[in-house]
Protein backbone atom coordinates (compact mmCIF):
# COMPACT_ATOMS: atom_id res chain seq x y z
CA UNK A 1 0.00 0.00 0.00
CA UNK A 2 1.35 3.32 -0.81
CA UNK A 3 1.67 5.13 2.88
CA UNK A 4 0.56 8.61 1.19
CA UNK A 5 -2.94 6.92 1.68
CA UNK A 6 -2.41 6.59 5.13
CA UNK A 7 -2.16 9.96 5.51
CA UNK A 8 -5.86 11.06 6.83
CA UNK A 9 -5.40 14.44 5.88
CA UNK A 10 -5.98 13.42 2.48
CA UNK A 11 -9.25 11.40 3.53
CA UNK A 12 -12.67 13.04 3.42
CA UNK A 13 -14.54 11.21 5.64
CA UNK A 14 -18.44 12.99 5.30
CA UNK A 15 -20.72 12.27 8.13
CA UNK A 16 -24.20 13.12 6.38
CA UNK A 17 -26.41 15.10 8.33
CA UNK A 18 -27.24 12.41 10.99
CA UNK A 19 -30.78 10.66 10.94
CA UNK A 20 -29.93 7.80 13.65
CA UNK A 21 -28.11 5.29 11.23
CA UNK A 22 -27.02 7.61 8.34
CA UNK A 23 -23.91 5.34 6.84
CA UNK A 24 -20.48 6.91 7.29
CA UNK A 25 -18.16 7.14 3.60
CA UNK A 26 -14.86 7.53 3.93
CA UNK A 27 -13.22 8.43 0.15
CA UNK A 28 -10.04 7.49 -0.37
CA UNK A 29 -10.23 8.60 -3.99
CA UNK A 30 -9.30 11.84 -3.26
CA UNK A 31 -9.70 13.25 -7.49
CA UNK A 32 -6.40 13.73 -7.89
CA UNK A 33 -5.41 10.46 -6.81
CA UNK A 34 -7.55 9.28 -9.15
CA UNK A 35 -6.40 10.91 -11.88
CA UNK A 36 -2.93 10.63 -11.48
CA UNK A 37 -3.61 6.68 -11.44
CA UNK A 38 -6.01 6.62 -15.07
CA UNK A 39 -3.25 9.00 -16.79
CA UNK A 40 -0.48 6.53 -15.41
CA UNK A 41 -2.88 3.89 -17.05
CA UNK A 42 -3.82 4.82 -20.52
CA UNK A 43 0.04 6.05 -21.57
CA UNK A 44 1.74 2.66 -19.86
CA UNK A 45 -1.08 0.28 -21.45
CA UNK A 46 -0.95 1.96 -24.66
CA UNK A 47 2.32 2.57 -25.06
CA UNK A 48 2.67 -1.31 -24.63
CA UNK A 49 2.57 -4.28 -26.88
CA UNK A 50 -0.06 -5.60 -27.19
CA UNK A 51 -1.70 -2.64 -25.68
CA UNK A 52 -4.03 -2.93 -22.72
CA UNK A 53 -6.10 -0.91 -20.53
CA UNK A 54 -6.93 -1.64 -17.06
CA UNK A 55 -10.45 -3.05 -16.00
CA UNK A 56 -10.85 -0.68 -13.08
CA UNK A 57 -11.69 2.10 -15.46
CA UNK A 58 -14.98 0.38 -16.89
CA UNK A 59 -17.43 1.45 -14.06
CA UNK A 60 -18.30 4.88 -14.26
CA UNK A 61 -21.77 5.96 -13.80
CA UNK A 62 -22.57 4.19 -17.31
CA UNK A 63 -20.36 1.53 -16.55
CA UNK A 64 -21.98 0.05 -13.29
CA UNK A 65 -25.63 0.14 -14.65
CA UNK A 66 -23.86 -1.44 -17.84
CA UNK A 67 -22.37 -4.06 -15.53
CA UNK A 68 -25.62 -4.25 -13.49
CA UNK A 69 -27.56 -5.11 -17.10
CA UNK A 70 -25.01 -8.10 -17.24
CA UNK A 71 -26.06 -9.42 -14.11
CA UNK A 72 -29.36 -10.04 -15.28
CA UNK A 73 -28.45 -11.02 -19.11
CA UNK A 74 -29.61 -14.96 -19.93
CA UNK A 75 -25.83 -15.88 -20.92
CA UNK A 76 -24.51 -14.83 -17.72
CA UNK A 77 -24.72 -17.43 -15.53
CA UNK A 78 -22.49 -16.49 -12.64
CA UNK A 79 -24.40 -13.42 -10.77
CA UNK A 80 -27.33 -16.28 -11.08
CA UNK A 81 -25.17 -19.66 -9.69
CA UNK A 82 -23.43 -17.47 -7.36
CA UNK A 83 -27.22 -16.54 -5.62
CA UNK A 84 -28.41 -19.59 -5.61
CA UNK A 85 -25.10 -20.83 -3.31
CA UNK A 86 -25.61 -17.67 -0.99
CA UNK A 87 -29.71 -18.96 -1.18
CA UNK A 88 -28.39 -22.08 0.18
CA UNK A 89 -26.10 -21.62 2.67
CA UNK A 90 -26.20 -17.63 3.99
CA UNK A 91 -27.26 -19.63 6.83
CA UNK A 92 -24.22 -21.89 7.53
CA UNK A 93 -22.31 -18.94 6.22
CA UNK A 94 -22.98 -16.73 9.51
CA UNK A 95 -22.37 -20.50 11.63
CA UNK A 96 -19.08 -20.67 10.19
CA UNK A 97 -17.62 -17.63 9.75
CA UNK A 98 -19.39 -16.27 13.32
CA UNK A 99 -18.35 -12.39 11.80
CA UNK A 100 -19.95 -9.98 13.78
CA UNK A 101 -19.24 -7.40 10.70
CA UNK A 102 -19.28 -8.34 6.92
CA UNK A 103 -16.20 -6.49 4.85
CA UNK A 104 -17.19 -6.35 1.08
CA UNK A 105 -15.13 -5.87 -1.60
CA UNK A 106 -15.59 -4.19 -5.17
CA UNK A 107 -19.45 -4.70 -3.56
CA UNK A 108 -21.14 -2.52 -6.37
CA UNK A 109 -24.69 -2.46 -5.53
CA UNK A 110 -24.83 -4.98 -3.06
CA UNK A 111 -27.65 -6.74 -4.56
CA UNK A 112 -26.67 -10.54 -3.81
CA UNK A 113 -24.91 -9.04 -0.50
CA UNK A 114 -28.72 -8.78 1.03
CA UNK A 115 -29.00 -12.36 1.13
CA UNK A 116 -26.36 -12.59 3.47
CA UNK A 117 -27.14 -9.61 5.75
CA UNK A 118 -30.84 -10.86 6.13
CA UNK A 119 -29.18 -14.14 7.12
CA UNK A 120 -26.52 -12.48 9.55
CA UNK A 121 -29.86 -10.32 10.82
CA UNK A 122 -31.51 -13.23 11.43
CA UNK A 123 -28.47 -14.77 13.15
CA UNK A 124 -28.22 -12.02 15.61
CA UNK A 125 -25.13 -11.33 14.73
CA UNK A 126 -24.94 -8.73 12.10
CA UNK A 127 -23.30 -5.05 13.62
CA UNK A 128 -21.95 -4.00 10.93
CA UNK A 129 -21.56 -3.89 7.03
CA UNK A 130 -18.45 -2.13 5.20
CA UNK A 131 -19.00 -2.28 1.48
CA UNK A 132 -15.87 -1.31 -0.24
CA UNK A 133 -15.97 0.01 -3.94
CA UNK A 134 -13.99 2.71 -6.14
CA UNK A 135 -17.15 4.18 -7.83
CA UNK A 136 -19.03 5.96 -5.02
CA UNK A 137 -22.22 6.42 -6.29
CA UNK A 138 -22.64 2.71 -5.93
CA UNK A 139 -22.42 2.51 -1.64
CA UNK A 140 -26.02 2.63 -0.75
CA UNK A 141 -27.31 1.81 2.43
CA UNK A 142 -29.58 -1.55 2.87
CA UNK A 143 -30.93 -0.80 6.80
CA UNK A 144 -27.85 -2.05 9.46
CA UNK A 145 -25.29 0.16 10.29
CA UNK A 146 -23.28 0.84 7.19
CA UNK A 147 -19.48 2.39 6.90
CA UNK A 148 -18.77 2.81 2.53
CA UNK A 149 -15.87 2.94 1.47
CA UNK A 150 -14.61 4.55 -1.55
CA UNK A 151 -11.27 3.17 -2.43
CA UNK A 152 -8.91 0.92 -4.80
CA UNK A 153 -8.19 -2.67 -3.10
CA UNK A 154 -5.19 -2.50 -4.70
CA UNK A 155 -3.96 0.07 -3.04
CA UNK A 156 -6.21 0.96 -0.01
CA UNK A 157 -6.87 -2.10 2.38
CA UNK A 158 -4.66 -1.18 4.73
CA UNK A 159 -7.38 1.91 5.31
CA UNK A 160 -10.47 -0.41 6.28
CA UNK A 161 -11.84 0.54 9.29
CA UNK A 162 -11.67 -2.88 10.81
CA UNK A 163 -10.69 -1.70 14.70
CA UNK A 164 -13.17 1.26 14.89
CA UNK A 165 -16.10 -0.82 16.23
CA UNK A 166 -19.82 0.28 16.12
CA UNK A 167 -20.85 -0.01 19.66
CA UNK A 168 -17.70 -1.72 21.36
CA UNK A 169 -15.25 1.10 23.39
CA UNK A 170 -12.44 1.31 22.09
CA UNK A 171 -10.68 -1.10 24.81
CA UNK A 172 -12.72 -3.71 23.69
CA UNK A 173 -11.57 -6.52 21.38
CA UNK A 174 -12.48 -6.15 17.67
CA UNK A 175 -15.38 -8.69 17.09
CA UNK A 176 -15.28 -11.23 14.04
CA UNK A 177 -14.64 -9.91 11.03
CA UNK A 178 -15.87 -11.73 7.40
CA UNK A 179 -14.03 -9.96 4.15
CA UNK A 180 -15.83 -10.61 0.69
CA UNK A 181 -15.03 -10.11 -2.50
CA UNK A 182 -18.16 -11.83 -4.41
CA UNK A 183 -18.95 -11.79 -8.38
CA UNK A 184 -15.74 -13.73 -9.41
CA UNK A 185 -13.88 -10.35 -9.28
CA UNK A 186 -10.40 -12.09 -8.51
CA UNK A 187 -10.56 -13.35 -11.90
CA UNK A 188 -10.00 -10.05 -13.13
CA UNK A 189 -6.42 -9.26 -11.47
CA UNK A 190 -3.27 -10.47 -13.42
CA UNK A 191 -2.52 -14.36 -12.17
CA UNK A 192 0.73 -12.31 -11.29
CA UNK A 193 -1.07 -9.89 -8.65
CA UNK A 194 -3.41 -12.02 -7.55
CA UNK A 195 -0.55 -13.55 -4.38
CA UNK A 196 -0.07 -9.90 -3.74
CA UNK A 197 -4.06 -8.71 -3.12
CA UNK A 198 -4.39 -12.10 -1.18
CA UNK A 199 -1.42 -11.31 0.68
CA UNK A 200 -2.95 -7.57 1.52
CA UNK A 201 -6.22 -9.39 2.68
CA UNK A 202 -4.76 -11.72 4.89
CA UNK A 203 -2.53 -8.59 6.07
CA UNK A 204 -5.71 -6.92 6.76
CA UNK A 205 -7.54 -9.49 8.83
CA UNK A 206 -6.78 -11.09 12.36
CA UNK A 207 -6.87 -14.87 13.29
CA UNK A 208 -10.32 -15.94 13.28
CA UNK A 209 -11.45 -13.55 10.97
CA UNK A 210 -12.89 -15.20 7.26
CA UNK A 211 -12.61 -14.06 3.84
CA UNK A 212 -15.50 -15.40 1.70
CA UNK A 213 -14.20 -15.77 -2.03
CA UNK A 214 -16.50 -16.52 -5.23
CA UNK A 215 -15.20 -17.53 -8.08
CA UNK A 216 -16.26 -18.72 -11.40
CA UNK A 217 -15.19 -22.53 -12.37
CA UNK A 218 -14.05 -23.90 -15.72
CA UNK A 219 -16.26 -25.20 -17.85
CA UNK A 220 -17.02 -25.75 -21.79
CA UNK A 221 -15.71 -22.45 -24.01
CA UNK A 222 -19.19 -22.10 -25.78
CA UNK A 223 -21.07 -21.09 -22.26
CA UNK A 224 -17.48 -18.99 -20.72
CA UNK A 225 -17.61 -17.24 -24.53
CA UNK A 226 -21.21 -16.71 -24.53
CA UNK A 227 -21.34 -15.32 -21.18
CA UNK A 228 -18.60 -12.64 -22.36
CA UNK A 229 -20.03 -11.85 -25.61
CA UNK A 230 -24.01 -11.68 -25.35
CA UNK A 231 -26.72 -11.68 -28.51
CA UNK A 232 -28.04 -8.28 -26.97
CA UNK A 233 -24.30 -6.54 -27.26
CA UNK A 234 -24.50 -5.15 -23.70
CA UNK A 235 -21.33 -6.76 -23.17
CA UNK A 236 -20.09 -4.81 -25.64
CA UNK A 237 -21.29 -1.63 -24.89
CA UNK A 238 -20.01 -2.49 -21.52
CA UNK A 239 -16.33 -3.05 -22.84
CA UNK A 240 -16.22 0.19 -25.39
CA UNK A 241 -17.42 2.26 -22.39
CA UNK A 242 -13.93 2.24 -21.46
CA UNK A 243 -12.77 4.29 -24.14
CA UNK A 244 -15.77 6.99 -23.16
CA UNK A 245 -14.13 7.09 -19.76
CA UNK A 246 -11.00 7.89 -21.63
CA UNK A 247 -12.40 10.17 -24.04
CA UNK A 248 -14.10 12.32 -21.63
CA UNK A 249 -11.49 11.99 -18.78
CA UNK A 250 -7.73 12.83 -20.78
CA UNK A 251 -10.01 14.49 -23.81
CA UNK A 252 -9.20 11.38 -26.27
CA UNK A 253 -10.60 10.86 -29.84
CA UNK A 254 -11.59 7.39 -29.89
CA UNK A 255 -14.31 6.86 -32.36
CA UNK A 256 -16.27 4.04 -30.42
CA UNK A 257 -17.63 2.39 -33.71
CA UNK A 258 -14.66 2.29 -35.24
CA UNK A 259 -13.72 -0.51 -32.23
CA UNK A 260 -15.07 -4.23 -31.74
CA UNK A 261 -16.18 -6.22 -29.08
CA UNK A 262 -14.28 -9.71 -28.39
CA UNK A 263 -14.38 -12.48 -25.75
CA UNK A 264 -12.30 -15.34 -26.21
CA UNK A 265 -11.58 -18.64 -23.80
CA UNK A 266 -7.75 -18.91 -23.68
CA UNK A 267 -7.58 -22.80 -22.83
CA UNK A 268 -4.35 -22.78 -21.94
CA UNK A 269 -4.29 -19.79 -19.15
CA UNK A 270 -8.19 -21.17 -18.41
CA UNK A 271 -9.12 -17.08 -18.06
CA UNK A 272 -11.39 -15.60 -20.96
CA UNK A 273 -10.18 -12.60 -22.53
CA UNK A 274 -11.70 -9.58 -23.64
CA UNK A 275 -10.56 -7.18 -26.29
CA UNK A 276 -11.01 -3.95 -28.38
CA UNK A 277 -10.56 -4.29 -32.02
CA UNK A 278 -9.18 -1.70 -34.22
CA UNK A 279 -11.56 -2.51 -37.11
CA UNK A 280 -9.02 -0.27 -39.75
CA UNK A 281 -6.31 1.73 -39.23
CA UNK A 282 -6.03 4.77 -37.32
CA UNK A 283 -4.59 7.26 -35.03
CA UNK A 284 -5.92 8.57 -31.22
CA UNK A 285 -4.80 11.53 -29.81
CA UNK A 286 -5.18 11.79 -25.87
CA UNK A 287 -4.19 15.42 -24.98
CA UNK A 288 -4.37 15.42 -21.46
CA UNK A 289 -1.18 12.98 -21.87
CA UNK A 290 0.27 14.46 -25.31
CA UNK A 291 0.01 11.51 -26.56
CA UNK A 292 -0.86 9.74 -30.42
CA UNK A 293 -1.41 6.34 -30.31
CA UNK A 294 -1.19 4.53 -33.68
CA UNK A 295 -3.49 1.16 -34.45
CA UNK A 296 -3.08 -1.31 -36.84
CA UNK A 297 -6.21 -2.42 -38.95
CA UNK A 298 -7.30 -5.42 -36.60
CA UNK A 299 -5.30 -4.74 -33.97
CA UNK A 300 -5.83 -6.17 -30.21
CA UNK A 301 -6.55 -3.76 -27.10
CA UNK A 302 -6.82 -6.32 -23.95
CA UNK A 303 -9.13 -4.68 -21.41
CA UNK A 304 -10.04 -7.63 -18.93
CA UNK A 305 -9.15 -11.10 -18.16
CA UNK A 306 -11.69 -13.42 -16.43
CA UNK A 307 -9.52 -16.42 -14.77
CA UNK A 308 -11.56 -19.28 -14.88
CA UNK A 309 -10.92 -21.74 -11.24
CA UNK A 310 -10.71 -25.12 -10.35
CA UNK A 311 -11.20 -25.82 -6.34
CA UNK A 312 -7.62 -26.93 -6.19
CA UNK A 313 -6.03 -23.47 -7.40
CA UNK A 314 -8.68 -21.56 -5.05
CA UNK A 315 -7.46 -23.52 -2.27
CA UNK A 316 -3.90 -23.61 -2.94
CA UNK A 317 -3.76 -19.72 -3.86
CA UNK A 318 -5.38 -19.09 -0.68
CA UNK A 319 -3.12 -21.36 1.52
CA UNK A 320 -0.29 -19.70 0.00
CA UNK A 321 -1.45 -16.49 1.63
CA UNK A 322 -1.72 -17.79 5.21
CA UNK A 323 -5.81 -18.42 4.57
CA UNK A 324 -6.83 -22.10 5.43
CA UNK A 325 -10.02 -23.74 3.65
CA UNK A 326 -13.05 -24.37 6.18
CA UNK A 327 -15.77 -24.86 3.30
CA UNK A 328 -16.52 -25.06 -0.27
CA UNK A 329 -19.73 -24.69 -1.67
CA UNK A 330 -20.76 -24.92 -5.21
CA UNK A 331 -23.78 -24.43 -7.03
CA UNK A 332 -26.23 -27.61 -8.07
CA UNK A 333 -24.43 -27.14 -11.45
CA UNK A 334 -21.09 -26.84 -10.32
CA UNK A 335 -20.41 -23.79 -12.30
CA UNK A 336 -19.34 -21.76 -9.43
CA UNK A 337 -17.71 -21.97 -5.96
CA UNK A 338 -18.03 -20.03 -2.70
CA UNK A 339 -14.96 -20.77 -0.74
CA UNK A 340 -14.59 -19.33 3.39
CA UNK A 341 -11.22 -19.49 4.33
CA UNK A 342 -9.84 -18.44 7.74
CA UNK A 343 -6.35 -17.06 8.57
CA UNK A 344 -4.18 -18.86 10.44
CA UNK A 345 -2.65 -17.73 13.14
CA UNK A 346 1.29 -16.87 11.94
CA UNK A 347 4.33 -17.50 13.98
N1 LIG B 1 -19.73 -7.71 -6.18
C1 LIG B 1 -20.64 -7.32 -7.28
C2 LIG B 1 -19.95 -6.44 -8.33
C3 LIG B 1 -18.83 -7.10 -9.11
S1 LIG B 1 -18.23 -6.02 -10.41
C4 LIG B 1 -21.20 -8.58 -7.90
O1 LIG B 1 -20.82 -9.65 -7.47
O2 LIG B 1 -22.03 -8.47 -8.78
C5 LIG B 1 -16.73 -5.45 -9.70
C6 LIG B 1 -16.93 -4.28 -8.74
O3 LIG B 1 -15.64 -3.96 -8.22
C7 LIG B 1 -17.47 -3.01 -9.39
O4 LIG B 1 -18.48 -2.47 -8.58
C8 LIG B 1 -16.27 -2.06 -9.46
O5 LIG B 1 -16.64 -0.70 -9.29
C9 LIG B 1 -15.41 -2.57 -8.31
N2 LIG B 1 -13.96 -2.44 -8.56
C10 LIG B 1 -13.26 -2.82 -9.67
N3 LIG B 1 -11.95 -2.58 -9.51
C11 LIG B 1 -11.82 -2.02 -8.26
C12 LIG B 1 -10.70 -1.56 -7.50
N4 LIG B 1 -9.47 -1.62 -8.00
N5 LIG B 1 -10.94 -1.09 -6.25
C13 LIG B 1 -12.21 -1.04 -5.74
N6 LIG B 1 -13.30 -1.46 -6.41
C14 LIG B 1 -13.10 -1.95 -7.66
N1 LIG C 1 -16.17 -9.89 -12.53
C1 LIG C 1 -16.91 -10.01 -13.77
C2 LIG C 1 -16.45 -11.28 -14.47
O1 LIG C 1 -15.28 -11.48 -14.64
C3 LIG C 1 -16.72 -8.78 -14.60
C4 LIG C 1 -17.28 -8.84 -16.01
C5 LIG C 1 -18.40 -9.46 -16.43
C6 LIG C 1 -16.73 -8.25 -17.16
N2 LIG C 1 -18.59 -9.27 -17.76
C7 LIG C 1 -17.59 -8.54 -18.23
C8 LIG C 1 -15.63 -7.50 -17.40
C9 LIG C 1 -17.31 -8.09 -19.52
C10 LIG C 1 -15.35 -7.05 -18.68
C11 LIG C 1 -16.20 -7.34 -19.74
O2 LIG C 1 -17.25 -12.11 -14.81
Amino acid sequence: MNTAMMNTAMMNRVHAAQPARAPVIDNWLETGWADRELRTDVSVGLSSSPKELPPKWFYDDRGSDLFDQITRLDEYYPTRSERQILEREARSIATASRANSLVELGSGTSTKTRILLDAFVAAGRLRRYVPFDDSEATLRSPGVRVHGVVGDFEHHLGCLPLDEQADAGPAQPRPPCMLMLLGGTIGNFAPTKRPAFLDAVAAAMRPGDTFLLGTDLVKDTGRLEAAYNDAAGVTAEFNLNVLSVVNRRLGADFDLDAFGHEAVFDVRNEWVEMRLRSTRAQTVHIPALEMTVEFAAGERVRTEISAKFRPERVRAELGAAGLAVQRMWTDAAGDYALTLARRVPSG
